[in-house]
């Protein structure tokens, strides 16, 4: 095994001498394995948004160790959670961690809620690999593995299980435009696997789905509204229309952490405009960060309770 096979406190822990919350830093992966320390709870916020840590339920559990941090510090508690909060709109994870370390924001409760999280990445992979055919070929857009659930994975969770399983020929990797989470942190992690990838540009997908190289399509989401509606990283929409349009079943793994039945609809889930500098700073840009898929185009979502057609 490489590098890319981190435990989970290898990609966010809290020290409690110092105190500090650690973070591997994602954002120089993967040519520089660089840990990011936070001393309160607004630099935590800071490296949700600049996404020193990114992906769903990594970012609920770094707010859950920064809000531990913000309560060995004595910092107010309540602006703690307001500002960790705000860092970023679209993932309900973090607001779900926050709401988990409500009355009790201690390190144990943390370090709790980060091994919950794992363990229900096992669960939903272990589901998702039912879905997979011998010598399936699948593709995945984003990165939805251990660095962006604090370990083992959702969306290459499943990939990783079907793997195992025997169950899995290959996986094509979207680039993920414009920071390229496919192409720097998926890869790095099917690598460190040892599960046979190819990285391709996000326009490649609609011809690679023609020419028959893809069995399904498996992504994670951010977001899921009480309807099946489902946000994930942007493109994930243009690929269930692509999906549907070849015939090819499209599966969002996610932990219940993600779903938010508080939104009726993916029209009620805030989507994310990062800086437009991360496209071009050359031209006047627009970065949308996320897209709601529509339930109507999702097979099926799997959660660690099981196997749900929308
Ligand atoms: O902007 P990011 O990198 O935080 O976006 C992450 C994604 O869209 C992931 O697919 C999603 O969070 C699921 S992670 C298990």
């Amino acid at each position: 095994m490489g590098r890319g096979d981190l435990n989970p406190e290898d990609i966010v822990r809290l020290e409690e001498d110092g105190p500090r919350v650690v973070l591997l830093d994602q954002r120089r992966l993967p040519d520089e394995e660089v840990d990011h320390s936070c001393a309160s709870a607004a630099e935590v916020a800071d490296a949700i948004r600049t996404m020193v840590v990114r992906g769903a339920p990594a970012i609920g559990v770094a707010a859950a160790y920064g809000l531990a941090l913000a309560a060995l510090r004595g910092e107010d508690i309540g602006e703690a959670e307001r500002v960790l909060a705000a860092s970023r709109p679209t993932a309900v994870n973090l607001s779900w961690a926050l709401a988990q370390m409500r009355g009790e924001p201690t390190p144990e409760r943390a370090r709790a809620l980060h091994r919950e999280e794992v363990d229900r990445c096992r669960r939903m992979a272990a589901h998702a690999a039912e879905l997979f055919a011998p010598d399936t070929r699948a593709l995945t857009h984003c990165n939805a593995g251990g660095l962006a659930t604090g370990g083992y994975g959702s969306a290459v969770g499943a990939l990783r299980t079907a793997w195992e399983r025997g169950l899995l020929a290959h996986v094509l990797v979207d680039e993920t435009r414009p920071l390229l989470q496919g192409a720097r942190l998926t890869a790095w992690e099917l690598e460190t696997a040892g599960i046979p990838h190819a990285v391709i540009a996000d326009g490649a997908a609609a011809a690679m789905m023609a020419s028959g190289e893809v069995d399904l399509v498996v992504t994670g989401a951010d977001r899921i509204a009480a309807n099946g509606d489902a946000a994930n990283k942007i493109g994930t929409y243009g690929l269930a229309v692509l999906a549907a349009h070849h015939r090819i079943p499209l599966y969002v793994v996610a932990p219940t952490s993600t779903i938010d039945r508080a939104t009726a609809t993916g029209a009620g889930i805030p989507i994310e405009e990062r800086d437009p500098a991360e496209v071009t700073a050359r031209f006047p840009a627009r970065n949308p960060a996320f897209d709601v898929t529509p339930a109507a185009l999702i097979t099926a979502i799997v959660t660690e309770d099981g196997i749900w057609s929308p």
